[in-house]
């Protein structure tokens, strides 16, 4: 609507939008401590088994006790070393499997729609439940049946996560089902239920056993390690059996970045420059002898800066989570009423033309600065990882994902647009703002046969 900032009344509760950066940071920044509130909403309550993880906690206490749990255990410098190997196997696994695509005999026709979201489904299923696949079948190098399962009910639950719900707003209608959001989420709860807790259950018989027996302990493997042998002061298990199944992990780092990968690679495709500096940058920072590895995404400021320009351009969710006031407070001289839901668009922030020159075209050269490209975004003038007390606690993590993906792919092949496709179509979906079409691309490998073959 052309506004820096929007209040609706839905029901009995304000809903306030803010696409204008300045705004948004006095919200997020200056008085973060007002909105650290989640809004209570059926999907979350059913997905989070009582709202009892820390992305969608809405009580002040089990917020903190969560997120303290997954800033510092979680995501702890030691258990980050520990993984480094599983996170490298899934990047080598990535460009074998491509390969192994290519050689396949289908023309080397690649849907990158479905390798970036199963790659960031394999990473996270690798670092929180230790396996890539539910069962490991020979053949399914990328994805079998329950792993198909698997991402289409974890893209679902984002997706209906905070999606509108007539019943959040109009209690009374509760129990009627109206839009179908009960039955969707429920649905998705079932899946993800059968996929996961199996291993769970499993898992927290091992670690019992452990302390029944007084056996010394193995080291954490994966996050539901982390999660099941934390104790309490009389060692007993900390986390409940709901508070375990409960965590975000599993869906927290699948929608963002394989959604970035693929609208930068589409941009790129139309903009043979942009791509021929990344792969440039590639060749100069990483040479052809050797893969691309986590520590070299500090050197990579132009693979950065296309990232930060797709996450501000083609963000996958329109607003951000929401948060809720806890309290009356008044922000850019409106009175914001305790309980208020607030929004930020982040189309209305990254496409805002009084923050951006020529918003609607993809440059990754806005981003770049002297020093080192990040991809967080403290200014709020895009979302990323967002900030403040409710901000995203694994941008580290998220960016090591993301830009794994994505110099993986540019380093090690050749992307060309399939016959008679002039221009990559850049239309988004009639209801999201994914790619309309999946992106295929014709994959070509560019570096020596025995990088393909890495275990
Ligand atoms: C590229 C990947 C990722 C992106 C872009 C991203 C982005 C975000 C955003 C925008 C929020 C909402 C912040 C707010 O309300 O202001 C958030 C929250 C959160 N993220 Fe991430 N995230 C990513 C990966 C991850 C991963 C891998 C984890 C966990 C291991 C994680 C854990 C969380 C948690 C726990 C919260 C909730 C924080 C709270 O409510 O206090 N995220 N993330």
């Amino acid at each position: 609507m052309g506004t820096d900032i929007l209040c609706l009344r839905l029901g009995a509760t304000h809903v306030v939008a803010v696409s204008s950066p300045e705004i948004a940071r006095e919200f997020l920044r200056k008085k973060d401590a007002m909105f650290t509130g989640r809004p209570a909403t059926l999907a979350s309550n059913l997905f989070s088994y009582g709202y009892k993880c820390a992305s969608l906690a809405i009580q002040e206490h089990k917020w903190q006790k969560m997120k303290r749990i997954v800033a510092a255990e979680i995501l702890s410098l030691a258990l980050d070393r520990r993984l480094h190997v599983q996170r490298q196997q899934e990047a080598d696994h990535l460009i074998r499997y491509v390969y192994a695509e290519i050689n396949a005999g289908h023309g080397g026709s690649i849907n990158l729609r479905h390798v970036t979201q199963h790659f960031c489904a394999n990473m996270i299923r690798r670092l929180v439940l230790g396996k890539r696949h539910f069962s490991e079948s020979p053949g399914t190098m990328m994805a079998g049946h329950h792993e198909v399962e698997h991402v289409q009910a974890l893209f679902t639950l984002v997706e209906y996560m905070y999606g509108f719900c007539l019943s959040d707003y109009f209690p009374a209608l509760v129990g009627f089902d109206l839009d179908g959001h009960e039955k969707v989420a429920k649905r998705v709860i079932s899946v993800l239920e059968r996929l996961h807790d199996p291993i769970i259950q499993e898992r927290m018989l091992e670690w019992s056993n452990y302390r029944r027996k007084g056996c010394s302990k193995r080291d954490a493997a994966d996050f539901l390690d982390v999660l099941i042998s934390l104790e309490d002061a009389d060692g007993q298990q900390l986390l409940s059996p709901e508070e375990i199944k409960a965590q975000e992990m599993l869906f927290a780092a699948i929608d963002n970045p394989s959604n970035a990968v693929q609208w930068a690679l589409a941009e790129m495709m139309n903009r043979p420059r942009i791509m021929q500096k990344a792969v440039d940058e590639l060749d100069q920072v990483v040479g052809k002898e050797r893969l691309v590895q986590e520590s070299d995404i500090c050197k990579l400021n132009y693979l950065k800066s296309c990232i930060r320009e797709a996450f501000r351009l083609h963000p996958y969710h329109a607003f951000t989570v929401p948060r809720v006031a806890i309290q009356d407070t008044v922000i850019a001289g409106y009175t914001i009423p305790k309980g208020t839901h607030v929004l930020l668009s982040r189309i209305g922030l990254g496409r805002n033309a009084k923050a951006w020159n020529e918003p609607l075209q993809f440059q990754p050269e806005r981003h770049l600065t002297d020093g080192d490209v990040d991809l967080t975004e403290t200014d709020l003038r895009f979302i990323s990882f967002s900030a403040g007390r409710r901000g995203c606690p694994a941008a580290s993590l998220g960016t090591s994902i993301t830009m794994m993906l994505f110099a993986r792919l540019l380093q090690g092949f050749t992307w060309a647009k399939l016959p008679r496709v002039d221009r990559i179509n850049l239309q988004e979906a009639r209801n999201s703002l994914v790619l309309a079409e999946p992106l295929v691309l014709l994959a070509k490998p560019r570096l020596g046969e025995h990088l393909y073959e890495v275990n």
